[in-house]
């Protein structure tokens, strides 16, 4: 099938090459023509595992292409929406300037096509009502709008776009556009479709509400162990164990109860305030008022931090040498939207302190975004002289390092694990002061 996708970032590019990998011919657009040069030479614009493959793999193979020209997609059946809703600036709603701005752009090139009805298909996180909208723009051009939300995990696209947990479409409420539309979709998730991916078929509103409920849920769990964190550092328990115990009780599960500096990155800090902003505007805002407390949770998280590295070094952090392994908002990626770490690492440095910051993937693009920073190449050469070590970004080239190696490089011996991910007893022995998050 001929496919556009509109909007080139960690969404929209990763799954254009997805597409292209299961067989369709199709064509990227986006506005930024550096980042189309990058992609359409093979080369990913952003450190993602495994889409370098498959995108160079694609474009060789003449199966996917990107332009800055809509005029590109116009021979395409469906049209994907995957633009950026950024937290909008100086509110915490979502700004939908760059989706109201590819429907605009789009809507002149949609029309009758051989192949079946036209498709335009949202894949972006937006709040409820938007795809409701969009479907009276593009109605008067005869395609047909689903909302088809997107779950992956950065450091995970390519196998959560290939293998997703579940596929959800939000239809339109007409029975035969919506059938005809769902035929049309289910031809571009056939290879998805056959591995048994379970498929829920919804109205607009529910699509759209089901992807900000999972990163409300996700949020909410992050932060609902990070206030265990809070009580355990009050009492001496130790919140990892804490976490393991509850996460045997299979209706809570183990997964995302890792304490730490909280989390971060381009979706749920943005997508938590702008579903509280939505329900606000619906009338339904104390629905939401428990994620302002995650939200505040989460935050106290990057203050407790900085607090921890300031009582490390004796309670000035003026003069003082810190190293910050990690700058991303998690690892494997090069993502710092939102990083925790990359704000702990700014508020040491605005007390005064000397800050060193490395990341094997994102420190290449903080070293040019942020001259005022000094980026070291590796954590040996970043933790030299320091008087704290804090692990901020749980990459596995940091869980791997030799506290006694490391140990010969620093002024004192202090690391303040902010992910858990190292051995405390290991580090002890070694000599450190090791300090975790919730532990005692
Ligand atoms: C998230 C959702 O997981 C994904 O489904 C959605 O499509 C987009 O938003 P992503 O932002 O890539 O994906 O990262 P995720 O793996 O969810 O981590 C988010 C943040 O939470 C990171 O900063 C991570 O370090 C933090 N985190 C995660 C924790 O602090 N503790 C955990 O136990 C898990």
């Amino acid at each position: 099938m001929r496919i556009s996708v509109i909007g080139c970032g960690y969404l929209g590019a990763v799954h254009a090459a997805c597409m292209a990998e299961v067989g369709h011919d199709v064509v990227g657009i986006d506005v930024d023509a550096a980042k189309v040069a990058l992609l359409s030479a093979g080369q990913a614009p952003f450190h993602e595992p495994g889409f370098n493959e498959v995108l160079a793999r694609n474009v060789a193979a003449g199966r996917l292409r990107f332009s800055t020209d809509f005029a590109d997609l116009a021979d395409a059946q469906v049209h994907f929406i995957g633009v950026g809703t950024p937290q909008a600036p100086g509110s915490i709603a979502a700004d939908l300037t760059y989706v109201d701005a590819a429907i605009t752009a789009l809507v002149p090139h949609l029309g009758e096509h051989p192949d079946g009805p036209t498709l335009v298909v949202g894949k972006s996180t937006v709040p409820v009502g938007t795809a409701a909208r969009l479907a009276e723009v593009v109605a008067p051009t005869g395609a047909h709008l689903v909302w088809n939300p997107e779950f992956l995990r950065e450091g995970f696209a390519v196998q959560d776009t290939l293998s997703p947990d579940r596929i959800v479409y939000g239809l339109p409420t007409d029975p035969a556009q919506a059938t005809a539309s769902r035929d049309t979709l289910d031809a571009v998730y056939r290879t998805l479709l056959d591995q048994d991916i379970p498929r829920l078929v919804t109205d607009y509103a529910t699509a759209e509400l089901v992807k900000v409920a999972a990163n409300s849920f996700l949020a909410t769990k992050i932060s609902f162990i990070n206030a265990m964190a809070e009580l355990c550092e009050a009492t001496g328990a130790d919140v990892t164990q804490l976490a393991e115990a509850i996460g045997h009780d299979d209706r809570i599960g183990p997964k995302f109860l890792k304490a730490g500096i909280g989390f971060g990155g381009g979706c749920l800090p943005k997508d938590i305030r702008a579903f509280m902003a939505r329900a606000g505007e619906l009338g339904v805002d104390q629905a939401l008022t428990f994620l302002r407390e995650v939200d505040n949770i989460n935050d106290r998280r990057r203050s407790h931090a900085v607090e921890l590295a300031r009582t490390a070094v004796g309670g000035e952090l003026s003069g003082k040498r810190i190293a910050v392994l990690g700058a991303a908002f998690k690892p494997n990626s090069d993502d710092m939207r939102n990083s925790p770490a990359l704000d702990i690492a700014n508020a040491i440095a605005g007390q005064g302190a000397s800050v060193v910051i490395t990341d094997p993937a994102a420190g290449p693009v903080l070293a040019r975004q942020r001259p005022d920073m000094e980026v070291a190449p590796d954590a040996a050469t970043a933790v030299a002289g320091a008087d704290v070590v804090m692990l901020l970004t749980e990459w596995q080239d940091f869980r791997d390092l030799d506290p006694a190696e490391l140990k010969a490089h620093v002024a004192t011996p202090w690391i303040i694990d902010g992910r858990n991910a190292l051995d405390p007893v290991a580090w002890r022995a070694a000599g450190w002061t090791y300090q975790g998050i919730g532990r005692p």
